[in-house]
């Protein structure tokens, strides 16, 4: 299932242009609590951060001989120390837009053509309290388009090429939600009227949402504590506050999204927990999940390069949870759950039986051949009773088996039995080679 899902991600993304980024296990904190954003769950609370010792050390001997000589005492040395310590701290990822981001402005994706449309596959860090489908390593497959355009068609094109990613994996029922977040000219005045609203019923909102009145607003529209639900329906929406620019551009998104005839719901709550965000925003669930049923997430980040000290830069993208996905497919009635009970699963396609001397070699170069034809095949290895090594072949799955004795030898054909229909026939090498590879 892993590699199925993996596999259709790189053939569908490789069909829309993207090519696949290697980024890092980890990288310095300060990548991600820039980007991320400081008061975020994932930076305040989740991040796996530590100082690397290797760094303190070489740090401290530099840090130590640059000091004139009457300054190089414990005190001072510490002190220097301690402002380069920032530099120290390094954590497994959390997430890959931002290591994404910051290989862009390294590698100078910016003076290369077009846009740069990125993929990459691995895990992430997250230091949460584990649950059914909430790991502390878990993988994504993510994908990033990065350059100087920000034309609502890429937000839509990105959207259609998860949903064939998605459906091409087997996943029959997903959700789409859709929203727009504004922008810095547009938000700010939109979370201060959140905020006053907030505080006029704060009384009535749980503790954590209440420590969210302060520090980030936008984030109690995606409380899911039941008996906040009503309040927050009540709220006003971000959606009646954009300004013409971003009205504009998420009405382009929403032309093309139907164009494309891609059906999602419009849901103005949908905030996303990564500071990064504006303008377009969307997630995709999936049932059967339980609680942490978002298979994917994903936006629109204009101005994150920046941040990093790049040149002004577009750019949008997604992550899906790649753990969560194989969760759905393997759900009872699902796809993935089909296609394992009529046996089509990474299937064997033959297991070659043999007996003899002369078999024993014929049996290794016929199975050279099959795999080289891309056939998945089983050779037994000692020899056996034909009865036994049939009963091996029943109980490994193939499909065919194929037995080569001394008599098949002076013939020059080989049995090949259809262990599912229990028939079988002689044939030349190159016809059973045919037959199993399917060509
Ligand atoms: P995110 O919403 O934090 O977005 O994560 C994306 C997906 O990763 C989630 O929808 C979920 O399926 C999966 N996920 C997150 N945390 C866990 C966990 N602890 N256990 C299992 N699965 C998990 C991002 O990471 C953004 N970088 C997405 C993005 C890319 N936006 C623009 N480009």
């Amino acid at each position: 299932m892993w590699n199925r899902v993996e596999q259709t991600a790189r053939r569908v993304f490789a069909t829309y242009g993207f090519g696949e980024i290697r980024l890092p296990i980890f990288e310095q904190s300060d990548l991600f609590a820039r980007t991320v954003g400081e008061d975020t769950d994932i930076i305040s609370k989740e991040m796996f951060s530590f100082y690397d010792p290797t760094f303190s050390k070489e740090e401290a001997v530099r840090v130590a001989l640059a000091l004139p000589l009457e300054n190089r005492n414990e005190t001072d040395i510490a002190k220097v120390f301690e402002e380069h310590r920032s530099w120290a701290s390094i954590a497994l990822r959390p997430e890959a837009t931002a290591s994404v981001a910051r290989a862009y402005i390294e590698h100078g994706f910016q003076s290369k053509p077009g846009l740069a449309r990125l993929y990459y596959i691995g895990p992430m860090f997250r230091r949460e309290r584990p649950q059914k489908g909430r790991f502390r390593q878990f993988y994504q497959v993510g994908a990033e388009v990065m350059g100087q355009s920000d034309n609502p068609a890429i937000d839509a094109e990105v959207i259609e090429m998860l949903l064939e990613f998605i459906s091409q994996s087997g996943l029959k029922e997903w959700k789409l939600d859709v929203n727009s977040i504004g922008c810095s000219e547009c938000r700010p005045a939109y979370v201060e009227r959140l905020r006053g609203e907030l505080q006029k019923v704060k009384d009535q909102l749980g503790l954590d949402s209440q420590r969210r009145i302060e520090t980030n607003p936008l984030r109690v529209l995606d409380s899911k504590v039941e008996e906040e639900q009503a309040i927050i329906e009540k709220l006003p929406s971000i959606l009646s506050h954009l300004c013409g620019g971003c009205r504009e551009h998420f009405a382009e998104v929403r032309k093309e999204l139907s164009s494309r005839g891609i059906e999602y719901r419009l849901n103005s709550r949908l905030v996303r927990g990564l500071d990064y965000y504006m303008r377009t925003t969307f997630e995709i669930t999936a049932s059967g999940l339980g609680s942490q049923d978002a298979i994917c997430g994903g936006g629109r980040y204009d101005g994150l390069i920046e941040i990093l000290g790049g040149p002004p830069t577009k750019g949008i993208g997604f992550a899906l949870g790649t753990d969560r996905l194989i969760m759905a497919l393997e759900a009872p009635h699902s796809a993935g759950q089909a296609a394992r009970a009529e046996g089509k699963a990474d299937r064997l396609d033959a297991y070659v039986i043999w007996m003899g001397e002369k078999a024993k070699s014929a049996a290794r170069t016929l199975t050279r051949k099959l795999r080289q034809g891309g056939a998945q095949v089983e050779l037994q290895y000692d020899e056996k009773k034909l009865k036994k090594g049939l009963d091996l072949a029943s109980k490994s799955g193939a499909r065919f088996a194929v037995i080569i004795g001394d008599e098949e030898i002076e013939k020059k054909e080989f049995v090949l039995r259809d262990l599912d229909a229990g028939e079988q026939e002689s044939l030349p090498e190159d016809e059973v080679v045919k037959k199993v590879s399917g060509k």
